[in-house]
């Protein structure tokens, strides 16, 4: 049995739709924060099991008969270290045969604020002895587009990320990417850096948001303490505007640039591009958002 973490999320939806359409839906178990969210996936066929990050017991209980795990990276930024040590304790007695993680770019290396949790839960799937394998995703197309609606409020799209270059893919290409290792052999110790098949600047993202809407809507790029100072004016809460502001100020320095394709080899076709994401975003009024 395959178990997928965070199932009701937006990417833990995204893998289960990809990989009900290569095993039944009974081979499958959903482990959610609250099964209230989860009566859908039930009616689709899964197993639904409660299973809170922070809940080491219920944990145990929820990776019964479990052989792959699918653990995605709470959302919970700051608390992130403690939440995923428990369910790596709990794979680790489960004898789960595989952990697959939802790690970020370069995470050995990178210099992003975000990137210290995920290497240091690297670290601790290492040390658990757990068979592992790394899906170190670089950033979704759609962390982008949530800021759709305020650039066509303002005409303006605004950031920090100078001219670096941001190999974007959809959240639907990294889920398809963990459906395929999930259903794949031989996949533990690999480590994949996943990232989109063309990278833009964040001009290029306004001019194609120009392009599709027929408006002028140019990028302005401003210093990381003023454009957080701006988020924060936007009533986003104070951890969050940090890291979307320093994460852009990283991407500046090409933290989050990419040219290894590894994403498009392992789905078997080329990443989404960004001109379809944003007609997507465009036509849901500005959404999927991001964070
Ligand atoms: N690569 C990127 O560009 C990027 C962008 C944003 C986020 N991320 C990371 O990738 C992850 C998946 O992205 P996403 O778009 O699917 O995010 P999302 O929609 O916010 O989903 C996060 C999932 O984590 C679950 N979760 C949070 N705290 C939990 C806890 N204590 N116990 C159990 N589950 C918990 C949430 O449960 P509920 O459904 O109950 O809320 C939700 O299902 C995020 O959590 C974040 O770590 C990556």
């Amino acid at each position: 049995m395959i178990a997928i973490t965070g199932a009701t999320g937006q990417l833990g939806r995204l893998v289960i739709d990809q990989l009900l359409q290569k095993i039944p839906a009974d081979q499958l178990v959903a482990l959610v924060r609250n099964p209230a969210k989860a009566s859908d996936l039930q009616a689709r066929g899964l197993q639904v099991r409660a299973a809170d990050y922070t809940q080491p017991e219920a944990l145990d209980v929820a990776l019964h008969g479990v052989e792959k795990l699918l653990l995605i990276s709470s959302s919970e930024v700051g608390h992130r270290l403690e939440q995923h040590r428990n369910v790596i304790e709990a794979a680790k007695k489960s004898s789960i045969k595989l952990l697959a993680y939802t790690s970020i770019l370069n995470a050995q290396a990178s210099q992003m604020d975000l990137a210290h949790e995920h290497r240091e839960t690297e670290q601790l799937i290492r040390k658990s002895g757990v068979p592992f394998v790394f899906l170190r995703n670089g950033w979704y197309t759609e962390n982008y587009t949530a800021g759709i609606p305020s650039a066509l409020q303002f005409n303006v799209l605004l950031g920090s990320a100078g001219d670096g270059k941001i190999s974007l893919a959809a959240r639907a290409d990294y889920a398809a990417a963990a459906a395929e290792v999930l259903t794949r052999d031989h996949q533990a110790g690999k480590i994949y850096e996943l990232a989109g098949d063309t990278a833009y600047t964040l001009a290029e993202f306004a001019a194609e948001l120009s392009r599709q809407t027929g408006k002028n809507i140019p990028y302005s790029n401003l210093p990381e303490a003023e454009y957080r100072g701006i988020l924060q004016g936007a009533g986003l809460p104070d951890w969050l505007a940090s890291l979307l502001a320093s994460s852009d100020a990283s991407a500046a320095q090409g933290a989050l640039f990419d040219a290894s394709h590894q994403l498009s080899q392992l789905i078997g076709r080329t990443t989404t591009p960004l001109a379809d994401t944003i007609k997507v975003a465009l036509a849901q009024g500005g959404s999927p958002s991001g964070h």
